[in-house]
């Protein structure tokens, strides 16, 4: 009997020894970034989306048939004299772009034409224009 109650004693030091390496563990893996919001990158992750969707009728130099608005760059999208003399996009304030509310519809027609943007890629260009719509 001496000999199991000794086995158990070492079995149970055995495992807090265990234990207390694990907890040794946790600091090194404690590094992820949690919740801070990523930086969209206009040219990396906003053009993309125009190029693909837009650019077809949203021409160099801008078509009065396409509301005389150029998506192939930045300068395009942030013309001040572009289409109705007015900004397409405030910076900072993508609720009340006109922009977004053509791509969420909210005033129609909705772009692009059939409103083929995926929610997420809605998303990404408002919070491109909430950071500030940066040149980036
Ligand atoms: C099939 C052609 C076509 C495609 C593709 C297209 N558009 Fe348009 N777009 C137009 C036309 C035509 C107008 C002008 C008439 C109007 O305002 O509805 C216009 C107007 C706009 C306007 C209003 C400009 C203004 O201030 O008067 C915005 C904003 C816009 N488009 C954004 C987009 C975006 C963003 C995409 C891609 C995600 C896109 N469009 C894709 C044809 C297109």
């Amino acid at each position: 009997m001496k000999y199991f109650r000794g086995l158990t004693v070492i079995l149970f030091i055995f495992t807090l020894s265990i234990s207390g390496c694990t907890d040794m563990g946790d600091p090194l893996s404690g590094g992820s970034p949690g919740g801070g919001s990523t930086t969209i990158s206009y040219s990396g992750d906003v053009q993309p989306i125009f190029d693909n969707a837009c650019v077809s009728c949203h021409v160099t130099p801008p078509s009065p048939g396409a509301g005389d608005l150029d998506l192939t760059s930045y300068a395009g999208l942030t013309d001040p004299s572009g289409p109705n003399n007015a900004p397409e996009v405030i910076p900072g304030d993508a609720d009340n772009s006109y922009f977004v509310k053509r791509l969420d519809g909210s005033i129609p027609p909705i772009m692009p034409v059939g409103g083929t943007l995926t929610p997420a890629e809605i998303d990404l260009i408002k919070e491109w224009i909430n950071q500030g719509a940066l040149d980036n």
